[in-house]
């Protein structure tokens, strides 16, 4: 008797164990599950860190595109960028959103277009209440439907929607009205809510957007606080069971590259982030960052840890003292992911064993530093490091020593713009490129759903690239503007885990 209320108590721990290594109960519902979107953690750039609302409009966020281009950190991943609060529209009397067009010359339309014709998707900023938080712009308190159709109109991929001025608004049900607005819009969107952590958005969120900031600012503009930087890792840290595919625990924008940071605290606070999975958006100026700050923002090895496709987010396993041991960050290849952060003013030596981290004391594993590009071992039971003061060792460990990167994969276009000539049947046609700056070779990007008659999708492939033609005939149409939203899916890559949905626009214009 004895031994049978002993194994009914031991097969009780273990259910218990494994219901709360994650916090997803079956047929909880995910936003992700019918718009595809953030399937790894987003990545972008915003201003708000560095600038604020003043110098923001249209000038800095194109110099910021073309930025983002020539760093090589669209190619590393970085997708979104557009204002955050930059005072970039009003509420014109007859009720709708209007582009300030002293800041945004082009319209907040043409800002869309030009971001999205230079292979990045369009970044906007709204709030929950009546309006923003330095009240310089409307909210969408009693607008929300209106409002997401004119942030469709605009072309938005992502929305940021802060919780200032809502006072009497019940957080669930308000968050909950703005994702059926968005649906209604028809537009696929990201969905970052930004509540600060206030209402616990991890705990319900996920069915109507995508990621959600957990803790207050990360520092006022133009002012990074390391101190600050450090309460938000450590509170985000604990929530480590609600983030996963398309659900994201967001511990704000990043600090990594504003005065006053050391090369060390820059490579500390990206290893942390990418550890936690956290939305990668950058804060600092990217047109004038060292070229350390570059690299560190730009290390493929080191995004493939955040973009890995399970999505896990790693947390704390040991701390002693200043010393944080961090793993528990599976990886799609059978992988893990270690981080050792040393938060004291000395070099320290950390042993971790194999077995902490979930592997045999005997397994023989293979060691990669992640920002030496070095490999070690093969090496049993565990291993000795001196990690340098208020800096990182960042490793990867594995029975093989292949280490793949997953597909972390960025568009030379997103926006295919045709017109015919003349009034008699053409076919046109235009390409964009899908680059993959993984290893890991992806089978070939599929069109889901229907397609309108005068549009076909061919895809092929070019070494690790796929190349995507839009073929058009416009027989049979009648003189206007046609316009698509065409989504390919990616639902078995190696990983067998779907990418995020890639989405392109197909504009034409019949004579
Ligand atoms: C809040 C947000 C910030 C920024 C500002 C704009 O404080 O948390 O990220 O968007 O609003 O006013």
């Amino acid at each position: 008797m004895k031994k049978v209320l002993l194994l009914i108590i031991t097969l009780t721990l273990i259910a218990f164990y494994f219901s709360s290594i994650s916090a997803e109960k079956p047929g909880q519902a995910f936003r992700a599950d019918y718009d595809g979107l953030a399937m790894t953690p987003p990545m972008g750039w915003y201003p708000w860190n560095t600038f604020g609302q003043e110098p923001q409009n249209e000038k800095l966020i194109k110099e910021m595109v073309e930025a983002l281009i020539s760093s090589g950190m669209r190619e590393a991943g970085y997708l979104y960028v557009g204002p955050d609060e930059g005072i970039c529209y009003y509420r014109a009397s007859d009720g709708k959103l209007t582009t300030n067009l002293e800041r945004y010359p082009s319209g907040l339309r043409g800002l869309g277009d030009y971001i999205h014709q230079r292979g990045l998707k369009y970044a906007l900023y709204t709030d929950a209440g009546t309006l923003t938080c330095s009240k310089a712009m409307p909210g969408t308190k009693g607008h929300e439907f209106e409002d997401m159709r004119q942030f469709a109109e605009w072309r938005t991929d992502y929305l940021k929607i802060d919780w200032c001025n809502t006072k009497g608004q019940d957080i669930v049900q308000t968050y909950t009205l703005l994702n059926e607005a968005q649906r209604a819009a028809g537009r696929p969107l990201v969905h970052s809510l930004c509540s600060w952590g206030v209402g616990e958005p991890w705990k319900w969120a996920a069915a109507v957007g995508h990621l959600w900031r957990t803790t207050g600012d990360i520092c006022e503009p133009g002012k990074a606080d390391w101190n600050s930087a450090m309460k938000i890792v450590f509170a985000n840290e604990k929530l480590y069971e609600y983030a996963g595919p398309g659900h994201w625990n967001d511990p704000d924008m990043m600090i990594v590259g504003m005065p006053g940071l050391s090369e060390a605290q820059n490579r500390s606070l990206f290893s942390l982030w990418c550890m936690m999975a956290a939305p990668l958006i950058a804060g600092n100026d990217l047109r004038q960052m060292s070229e350390s700050t570059r690299q560190i923002l730009t290390n493929i090895e080191v995004i493939a840890i955040d973009q890995d496709p399970l999505g896990i987010q790693g947390h704390i396993i040991r701390q002693e003292g200043q010393i944080s041991i961090w793993g528990q960050k599976k990886l799609f290849d059978g992988s893990q992911a270690v981080l050792i952060f040393n938060q004291n003013n000395s070099p320290s030596q950390v042993t971790i064993s194999w077995d902490e981290l979930g592997f045999s004391r005997a397994a023989s594993l293979y060691v990669r530093d992640l920002w030496k590009h070095q490999t070690t071992g093969p090496i049993t039971r565990g291993l000795s490091v001196t990690v340098p003061p208020n800096d990182v060792i960042m490793l990867r460990l594995s029975r093989s020593k292949d280490f793949p990167l997953p597909p972390i994969i960025s568009a030379d276009t997103y926006l295919i713009s045709l017109h015919s000539k003349s009034s008699k049947p053409e076919k046109l046609s235009a390409s964009l490129t899908i680059h993959n700056v993984g290893t890991v070779d992806l089978p070939l990007w599929k069109v889901q759903g229907p397609l309108p008659p005068w549009l076909s999708v061919k895809i092929t492939k070019k070494g690790k690239n796929q190349i995507i033609t839009s073929q058009i005939n416009t027989a049979g149409l009648s003189p206007g503007y046609y316009h698509t939203i065409v989504r390919l899916d990616n639902t078995e890559p190696i990983s067998k885990r779907p990418m995020s949905a890639f989405y392109y626009e197909v504009e034409l214009e019949v004579k």
